[in-house]
Formats: C-alpha cells, structure tokens, sequence
C-alpha cells in the first residue's frame, strides 16, 4: 500500500542552483522560489548560508531569505554547515535550517572541511541552538548509496550518522543519493537497514538522477511508507563537490508518477510546469525533465 499523500520538498531554489557557473541574479531566486511556492508546494528549500569561497552562487543567501514573500503553511529551510551559518540564518529570519552531514569520510572533508565526527559535533551545538531559538532542524546524510572519492559506503555509517543527527533532534532526515548512482537493489537493502533505526515517517528521500535510476529509487522508497521525497524542479542541480553528479530528480516528473498511483502531492502540475519554463529560459537552456521533454513534442 502507498501513502495517500507525499510531501515533496522542493529542492532546487538551492541543490538545483548551487551548482551553476554564472550567478544567478537575486531578484531571480527570489522569483523562483515566490512562484515555486504559488504552486501549492508546502517545503521549498531557499538557500545555504556556508562560506562564499565555497560557494560563491549562495553569497546572496540573505538578500534571498529576506526578499522572499512568506506564505503561510510554506517553510523555507535554509542549509547551515555550522553555528556561524545558523547564527546568520537567524539574522536573515530563517524558521527552519538543514544541516548536512555525509556518510562518508572523504565526502565529509571535501564538502565542509570535517572528519565526519567533527561535523557531529558541530551539529549537536547548532541543534541545541536551534532548539532554544525554537527552530526546525533537517538533517541530510550524504553519500548514502555511494561516494564520489571512496568505493565503499557501508549502510552502518549511513544508520550510524543517521541516528545521531535524529537524536540531536532533527525532526527528519534526507538521505542523499549525492552522486546518483543507487539502485532500487541498493534502495532496498538500505531502507531495510534504517528501518529498524529511525521511524520511516522522519525519513525522507533525495536522488540525484546521474543514472536515471530516480524514480525507481522513489517507488522502491513509497514501499517502504516513506512519504517524504525531495525533488527539484526541471531537474536542476548537482552538487559542487561531487563531479559529474546530475540534477536531482525533477518535481514535474515524480508529480506525475504519483498521480497515476492515486497519490497527492498538492502541488499543481500546470504552474508547476510554467516555472520549469520559465527558470530553464532564464538559465539559457532546456528542461532536463522527462515531463517537460515528451510535452515540448506534443
Ligand atoms: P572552513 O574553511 O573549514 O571554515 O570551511 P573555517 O571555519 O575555517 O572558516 C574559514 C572562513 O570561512 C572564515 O572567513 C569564516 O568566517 C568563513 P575568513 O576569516 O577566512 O574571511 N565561514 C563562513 N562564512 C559564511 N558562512 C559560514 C561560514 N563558516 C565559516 N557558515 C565550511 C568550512 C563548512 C564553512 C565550508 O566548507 C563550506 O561552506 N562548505 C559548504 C559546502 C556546500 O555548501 N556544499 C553543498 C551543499 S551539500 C549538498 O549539496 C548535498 C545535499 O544536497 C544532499 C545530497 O545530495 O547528498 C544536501
Ligand atoms: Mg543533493
């Protein structure tokens, strides 16, 4: 049986962007996240507030957070690799954060400059901060499936960085397919392995597309009652510090399967659609989604 309802969240105002070689104009983030909120998503994630050098696309993170319309029953989680991060997340008006942990040690170090224990405890204080600030945590675990620098991601660790993150009191935790390369084979032992360690309603899923394995990975994920799936719009994305890695999966296209399971995301796929158009003529090229693909032929 598969859940009546899925929450998507909407990652591409931030995984989608950060990615991207030339700066995207703020008042076009701002307009992207605006109109990816009027289209009835009720998670769309907004910015990252992590060092400029690292990711120079993200160094307008607080003109972003600040200049967006805030709609009600809307949350707008910002990334915070740390207490700086979370502190300046504060000051722009964040009411939610994630932070992101790997599963991987090499990954860990190439992405935020820490052992995968120095970044536990980093993200122990900012949960304990977030918690007297009466903020939302997610937390991400990268590397779930595989690793751009190491052959072997055991699913231990991937149980292991999991369960911290949920003790310190994330209320969910994504796990990331960084690179795109998991399978449902691979989806399958992993999620039998966190179900007998975190609630499956606090777990959510988020596949990059690399191997155009996504949507299988997220039927396979449904099976198991997760009904949280991670998605961004056009398939916009790939990850700075992982080579290669495509998009994450497009919302258009994980809309569209679900409605053909009776499943409801409450999101409207039409001005959904409009939005992939629109950000994808403003980024000079055209939808990597499979939607917007067989549509542009019709
Ligand atoms: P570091 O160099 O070790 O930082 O970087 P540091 O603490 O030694 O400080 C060095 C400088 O950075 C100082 O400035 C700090 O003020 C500054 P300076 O004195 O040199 O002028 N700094 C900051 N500035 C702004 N915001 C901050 C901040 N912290 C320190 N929060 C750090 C460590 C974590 C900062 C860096 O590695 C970083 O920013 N990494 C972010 C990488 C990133 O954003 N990656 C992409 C997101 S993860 C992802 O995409 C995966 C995901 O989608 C899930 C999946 O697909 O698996 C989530
Ligand atoms: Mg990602």
């Amino acid at each position: 049986p598969f859940p009546e309802y899925v929450k998507i969240v909407e990652v591409g105002p931030r995984d989608g962007l950060q990615n991207e070689k030339i700066i995207v104009p703020t008042v076009d983030k701002i307009q992207l996240i605006n109109r990816l909120a009027q289209t009835g998503l009720s998670v769309v994630e907004a910015t990252s507030f992590v060092s400029p050098k690292w990711v120079p696309q993200m160094a307008d993170n607080k003109e972003v957070l600040r200049g967006i319309e805030k709609v009600e029953g809307v949350s707008y989680p910002c990334l915070t690799p740390n207490i700086q991060g979370f502190r300046a997340a504060l000051d722009a008006g964040a009411k939610e954060i994630a932070l992101f942990a790997a599963a991987s040690e090499s990954f860990s170090k190439k992405n935020i400059n820490a052992t995968i224990e120095e970044s536990l405890a980093r993200y122990k204080d900012v949960c304990d901060a977030a918690r007297e600030n009466g903020i939302k945590v997610r937390g991400y675990v990268s590397c779930v499936l595989g690793c751009p620098y190491e052959q072997n991601v055991p699913i231990s660790k991937v149980v292991y960085v999991s369960k911290k993150l949920y003790e310190f009191g994330c209320y969910e935790i994504s796990l990331g397919d960084t690179i795109g390369i998991g399978t449902p084979g691979a989806t399958h032992k992993l999620l039998q392995a966190m179900s007998q360690a975190i609630p499956m309603s606090a777990i959510a899923v988020h596949f990059h597309d690399t191997y155009g394995q996504a949507l299988a990975n997220i039927l396979t994920s449904l099976q198991f009652g997760i009904s949280t799936v991670d998605s961004s719009v056009s398939g916009l994305g790939g990850c700075p510090y992982a080579k290669g890695a495509t998009g994450n999966v497009a919302t258009e296209d994980v809309l569209y399967m679900m409605k053909d399971l009776g499943i409801n995301c409450n999101v409207d796929m039409n001005k959904l659609m409009d939005v992939s158009l629109w950000i994808s003529k403003k980024l000079n090229r055209s939808p990597s989604s499979k939607v917007s693909l067989a549509l542009s032929h019709k």
